[in-house]
């Protein structure tokens, strides 16, 4: 059985923020001030991940993805990675900020979990400790070239380009896939939270982007060439480059048609659309019947799309990104 909503899209991918605790304080995510409760709080009951699990592969599920937060901050990651394998999920992935990946990417890789995508948005060690609030670089380079050891393939690598902070990097970035595997995919800024703290001035274009990766190479002789759409990015390549550079443009030139996404917050409500608050809650103890029930109502109540202009209500760090 599969499940189509209103406007006939197919909705078999699931996004789940397993938890809202973080170990970065990244500026455009986290507010400062974000220090937050107990160990374990603001994890994701892991009964909900599986039994929502179980529902959306009754309906034809594709495509898992566990993101927080921190997704390696959950003592039973490896586990939760192990039984939503075990259910059958074809494309099991993960979203990390890669700080404590390292160490565990092949227990995850034993585990099940396909692919990992990795959110860098800085090769400069003190430009990456400024950007992610005290963060490390180096155990995320050494965590990337682990991933891949680990056969964790493709390791995609997620740069959120920000105006006068990181956005002569992009060559840079762009450069790390001619000798290695990985994908570097380029996310423009989205407006999150309510009451923006002037973070949308940050914002770049897709388009600058492309054009200063485009000109800096052209000068090297070698040509960005389009390979095609894959998802949500549109895809090029550099010449001769083992690598693939992705630009993902939530606002310059929004998805919204071929959205195919659910999402499931790390205070365990079912969110149709990242940018409109609505959102369903799973009764705690709901058989599998409900759950499957209010898994429907959630993709009938999928609306068209954004509004222009519209930000993401609510902590990305819980919703998830
Ligand atoms: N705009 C764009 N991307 C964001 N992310 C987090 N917040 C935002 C935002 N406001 C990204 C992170 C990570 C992914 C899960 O979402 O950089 O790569
Ligand atoms: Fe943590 Fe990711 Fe938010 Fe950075 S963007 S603070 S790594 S959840």
């Amino acid at each position: 059985m599969i499940l189509l909503d209103p406007l006939g899209r197919r909705i078999d991918y699931l996004r789940m923020s397993v938890t809202g605790r973080c170990n970065l304080r990244c500026i455009y995510c986290l507010p400062r001030d974000s220090r937050c409760c107990a160990p374990g709080a603001l994890h994701l009951d892991s009964r909900l991940i599986f039994s929502v699990a179980q529902a959306a592969m009754h309906y034809g599920l594709q495509k898992i993805r566990l993101t927080g937060g921190e997704p390696l901050l959950r003592d039973d990651v490896i586990d939760i990675v192990r039984t939503l394998k075990q259910m059958g999920v074809p494309d099991l992935s993960m979203t990390t900020n890669g700080v404590l990946l390292a160490g565990v990417a092949p227990a995850l890789k034993a585990a099940g979990l396909d692919r990992i995508n990795v959110s860098l948005d800085s090769l400069d060690p003190d430009a990456y400790t400024r950007i992610t609030g005290g963060g490390s670089l180096p155990p995320v380079m050494d965590a990337i070239d682990a991933a891949a050891d680990a056969g964790l393939l493709p390791v995609k690598i997620n740069v959120v380009p920000l105006r006068g902070v990181n956005d002569s990097e992009a060559a840079g970035f762009a450069a790390l896939t001619i000798d290695r595997p990985v994908h570097v995919r380029f996310i423009e800024l989205m407006p999150a939270g309510h009451k923006n703290s002037g973070m949308e001035s940050l914002a770049v274009p897709s388009v600058e982007t492309m054009e200063k990766v485009a000109t800096a190479f052209r000068r090297q002789g070698r040509r960005l060439l389009f390979e095609g759409e894959g998802g949500s990015s549109r895809n090029y390549r550099l010449e001769g480059a083992k690598g693939i550079i992705g630009f993902i443009s939530p606002i310059s030139n929004h998805f919204c048609g071929r959205c195919n996404r659910m999402r499931l917050t790390s205070s365990g409500k079912l969110r149709p659309c990242l940018f409109s608050a609505d959102e369903l809650e799973i009764t705690p103890g709901a058989s599998p019947d409900e759950v499957e029930n209010i898994l429907k109502q959630a993709v009938l109540r999928k609306p068209a799309g954004r509004k222009t202009g519209s930000a993401i209500p609510g902590r990305m760090s819980s919703i998830g990104g």
